[in-house]
């Protein structure tokens, strides 16, 4: 077998970079290693939901209220577990805890950062063998290091983010992650178990030919979002025809799509949900920082997401993002409206 020695794995390509740092301590290296390592686990079970009997709900539902499926529960478990088990990481938040995970031992407590994410984002598809993701984003805690950490530590603003990236478990498995130098994506190579460097410097292009969004909503939506959507389906400035609507409902599969094919996501406020769906620690900051650092924009229809600074752990937001020039369609349309 001929194994391609210009293809950086991972590991090689985190070092890589490190080079650049003499003085970094290489402990955002190893939590993205064991960030890898959980998602190659949970790789695994997800390849083999549709044979083993890990499909289907766990009985109990999780802190949002909604039913938390079996592989929802194995995947927060490993990353967890990985996280724990590193040296690299003082506690984290989960969409599936009700409050953060403190790793209170003398290593972690000695851990530079914290991470919160969602384990496993859009597994209402899991039945169905559609795509679905993890999201993590990675915080320097603001406690006093040598000390558990605090909830303060995960009640920052996105900007303060050092990474974010996601893992998309779809027709090839994949792990994106922005740093403030940019955007990589790397593919599970499975003849040798390693994600290996296949998107390097992902940039957003500006316009695109997609916009996704429940339009089952639509007459929940304020106007603005409504004149928006209208437009999309009218000739447009970008591209002179209607763009294309596009939407899995698996917000990993679809802003990695629009990433980079280019497009607008959306998941507005509704009548029935004012503070939309999406959670803005463990949806909204991840992916607003990725589009960000790959030139696009992502904003809860008013502010910036990355600005926004939460008050709770589970604090749901608006969420629009993608490429610039749309966004900035977008933001005309929703300039004086509701
Ligand atoms: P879940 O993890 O509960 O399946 O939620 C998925 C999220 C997000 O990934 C997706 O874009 C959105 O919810 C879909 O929600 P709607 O079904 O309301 O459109």
């Amino acid at each position: 077998m001929n194994v391609n020695r210009r293809v950086l794995t991972l590991d090689e390509f985190t070092i890589q970079q490190l080079r650049d740092f003499p003085n970094a301590t290489g402990e955002l290296s190893n939590l993205l290693r064991d960030i890898g390592l959980a998602a190659k686990r949970v790789n695994v079970e997800v390849n083999k939901a549709g044979l083993v009997d890990i499909l289907g709900d766990a009985g109990n539902m999780n802190v949002q209220g909604e039913d938390v499926k079996k592989l929802d529960v194995f995947a927060n478990n490993q990353f967890m577990g990985v996280l724990r088990h590193g040296i690299s990481c003082a506690g984290i938040g989960s969409e599936e805890l009700d409050d953060i995970a403190v790793f209170d031992d003398e290593i972690s407590n000695q851990s530079k950062y914290v991470c919160l994410f969602d384990p496993l984002d859009g597994s209402g598809n899991i039945d169905v063998n559609v795509s679905i993701g993890t999201i993590f984003g990675v915080y320097r805690r603001v406690s006093e290091k040598g000390r558990p950490c605090t909830k303060a530590d995960f009640l920052q603003a996105g900007i303060k983010q050092v990474a974010a990236g996601y893992i998309i478990y779809g027709s090839s498995t994949m792990m994106v992650y922005a740093t403030r130098r940019g955007v990589n994506g790397f593919t599970l190579d499975p003849s040798i178990g390693e994600f290996t460097l296949s998107h390097p410097n992902i940039k957003c292009p500006l316009s695109g030919n997609i916009y996704s969004v429940n339009h089952g909503n639509f007459f929940q939506f304020g106007d603005g979002v409504k004149k928006y959507i209208d437009q999309c389906q009218k000739k447009n400035k970008s591209n002179g025809g209607p763009y294309s609507q596009r939407y899995i409902g698996s917000m990993v599969s679809d802003v990695h799509r629009n990433l980079i094919k280019g497009g607008i996501f959306m998941y507005p406020a509704t009548t029935d949900k004012q503070n939309g769906k999406l959670r803005l620690q463990y949806e909204c900051n991840p992916f607003a920082f990725l589009i960000e650092v790959a030139g696009g924009k992502a904003t809860d229809g008013k502010l910036r997401i990355l600005d926004i600074v939460p008050e709770t752990l589970h604090q749901r937001s608006a969420f629009f993002g993608g490429s610039q020039h749309m966004m900035e369609e977008l933001e005309d349309c929703m300039k004086n409206s509701n």
